[in-house]
């Protein structure tokens, strides 16, 4: 409904001025234009949309409110546009105009989406580009469930924004730098030299117990630490043996990272943050150059404005540790300035997002500041954090595997992917149905990684989530296999009536225009209207639940419709028009589940 939304919008505008128009003029001059307040219907009984700007300008236009409102309404009634598109306004309450469009309008509005592979979602006229920073994993360890929610979440966000039509970079700033290399190479070169000079000698979990036991040494002996740092500084400055290492032991984990990705379908530019390791020098000498370096117990910091510690006292974001080295604020501060810089040292990008834990907030804060107070931050830039929480396990806890270790993403999958599988033989069994392997197969790994992803997703990411296989693997609720059931469902009724995806409009089945009668069927069709709506609050908002809300209650809206209304026993036109929100109802669905990053199936 946005172009609708739109449309009212301007009318609305129209109105007020042609009420008010010295009033319009000298608001408009004083650089506070007055605003009708255009939103969607709080309660259905309001009609589609309502304004509540009434009330707010009765103060400024010296009258009460319901006169405003009044006004108004006399305006849209003499304006040929308005009467077109909605039922005559109505004045509610204290001074809310409700606005009903009229059946015709929505009819014609649902028909236009027939056949339309963007079902009325309309491609931005402003295009943003944008560098979303999601998965993230670190070299040499385990990528974790934190690590995974990043890659859902991300990946589901960069869809979103592709799909409006965005430029978007999708960047994996992997940890690829730093001191614990140093730890790690020092280590090896005793215990292990082959890991350091041939690709394959040692695996990820190998690595993983390595860089665990260098760690102990680190912490425990001087000499090991000294040797360490040398090490660090070799690698920063591109000693041959010492870079091949490192490129061995990155290899590794790319190699077992990409695994992941391929398995949930992600698709990322890897830059890691040694990619930004030749501008961390500039960045601190900029930070000097514009005064915001103060140099503290011979670390070189930012104060922060507004942020300060249990003394009061200003908190520093260090960019220069007191040995000479940066870390990861510095680093992040580089990836900024890069990101939003015009080539051919630099993105152009206009919207930066990160995607990480809610435990990062304070840091992606302080270096947005810090960027912004330098000058880094172009005008209208946008600068993002999208915080999320904890993954825990079935006892609020942190997720741990029985015997207290990390998760293992692959295990994770797996026994998602083995799950559904048992439930997928049970159900044939209970249905006495007989498959091939390969469905069995398809359909079990489809839907396994489809509830891992969007038990994820619908929630609201900023909460702690409950990893929950039986859960997420139900067939009723908020669910993945849920709403691909429902999707098959719907399908297959479509299918039945002759309309399945690609055929029908073409066929004529379709009446035009569409005629519905029931409120069964407003209620869906005004449903199947509102997709453009939620993703464009997507777009603004970055909260994938929303998009996962609006399918799930399309599919409620869907069940009344078909549990109430008869489709392929009903007379022309209403079995046509009947059969158009069927296969909409489908096509939404896929859409929406697409645009999640999920996956889904003919039948199951
Ligand atoms: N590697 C980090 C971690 O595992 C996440 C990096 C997020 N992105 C960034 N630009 N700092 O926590």
């Amino acid at each position: 409904m946005l172009r609708i939304a739109h449309a009212l919008d301007a009318q609305l505008r129209a109105a007020l001025e042609r009420a008010f128009p010295q009033e319009v003029a000298a608001a408009f001059e004083a650089g506070a234009p007055l605003d009708p307040q255009l939103a969607p219907a709080s309660q259905p009984e309001f009609g589609d949309f309502q304004a509540n700007g009434a009330l707010s300008l009765a103060r400024r236009l010296k009258q009460p409110p319901r006169a405003i409102a009044g006004a108004i309404v006399d305006q849209l009634a003499a304006d040929p546009a308005f009467t077109a598109l909605c039922e005559p306004a109505q004045i509610a309450g204290p001074g809310f105009i409700n606005l009903t469009l009229r059946p015709r309008r929505l009819a014609e509005e649902l028909r236009s989406r027939l056949g339309d592979a963007r079902l009325g979602v309309p491609p931005v006229t402003t295009l943003t580009p944008t560098v979303i920073d999601f998965s993230s994993p670190n070299i040499a360890k385990e990528m974790h469930v934190g690590h995974l929610r990043s890659t859902i979440i991300g990946d589901a966000l960069a869809r979103v924004l592709e799909f409006r039509g965005h430029p978007v970079l999708r960047l994996n700033h992997v940890g690829d730098w730093g001191t614990q290399f140093g730890m790690l190479i020092t280590h090896l070169k005793q215990v292990a030299p082959e890991a350091l000079t041939t690709a394959d000698a040692v695996d990820l979990g190998d690595l993983v117990a390595f860089y665990r036991q260098a760690k102990a040494r680190f912490d425990a002996d001087e000499a090991f630490q000294a040797t360490s740092r040398e090490e660090v500084v070799k690698l920063q400055s591109g000693d041959p043996v010492t870079r091949r290492a490192w490129q061995l032991l990155c290899e590794q984990s790319r190699r077992e990272f990409q695994q992941i990705y391929d398995r949930l379908d992600i698709r990322l530019s890897e830059r890691g943050e040694s990619f930004y390791n030749p501008y961390l020098e500039s960045v601190v000498a900029d930070l000097e150059a514009c005064g915001l370096l103060v140099s503290d117990a011979g670390a070189g910091c930012v104060f922060l404005e507004g942020v300060s510690g249990k003394d009061g006292k200003p908190l520093p974001l260090i960019v220069r540790k007191s040995d000479g080295g940066f870390n990861y604020a510095t680093t992040d501060l580089a990836a900024l300035r890069y990101r939003f810089a015009g080539p051919p040292e630099g993105d152009g990008a206009r919207r930066l997002i990160y995607v990480t834990d809610a435990g990062q907030a304070s840091h992606f804060a302080a270096v947005f500041q810090v960027a912004r107070r330098a000058g880094w931050v172009p005008a209208g830039g946008r600068l993002e954090h999208v915080p999320f929480g904890l993954v825990q396990g079935d006892d609020g806890k942190k997720l741990k595997t029985r015997s207290g270790d990390t998760v293992r993403l692959k295990d994770l999958l797996d026994e998602a992917v083995e799950r559904s599988e048992v439930d997928l033989r049970r159900r044939l069994a209970e249905e006495e149905r007989q498959e091939e392997e390969a469905f069995i197969q398809l359909v079990s790994s489809t839907v396994g990684i489809a509830a891992v992803k969007y038990a994820d997703l619908s929630t609201n990411r900023i909460t702690n989530y409950q990893f929950s296989f039986d859960r997420m693997l139900a067939l009723s609720g908020n669910t993945a296999p849920y709403l691909l059931y429902a999707l098959v469902r719907i399908a297959g009724i479509a299918r039945r009536g002759g309309v399945g995806a690609g055929e029908g409009d073409e066929a004529g089945v379709f009446p035009d225009p569409l005629v519905f009668s029931e409120p069964q069927e407003w209620a869906l069709a005004r449903q199947l209207l509102a997709l453009d709506t939620v993703i464009a609050e997507v777009e603004e908002e970055l909260l994938p639940n929303r998009l996962c809300s609006y399918l799930f209650e399309l599919s409620q809206a869907f069940n009344r419709f078909y549990d109430q209304v008869p489709v392929l026993k009903a007379d022309e036109p209403a079995r046509g028009s009947r059969l158009a929100l069927c296969r909409l109802s489908a096509d939404t669905l896929r859409l929406g589940l697409g645009l999640l990053g999920i996956p889904t199936l003919e039948r199951m």
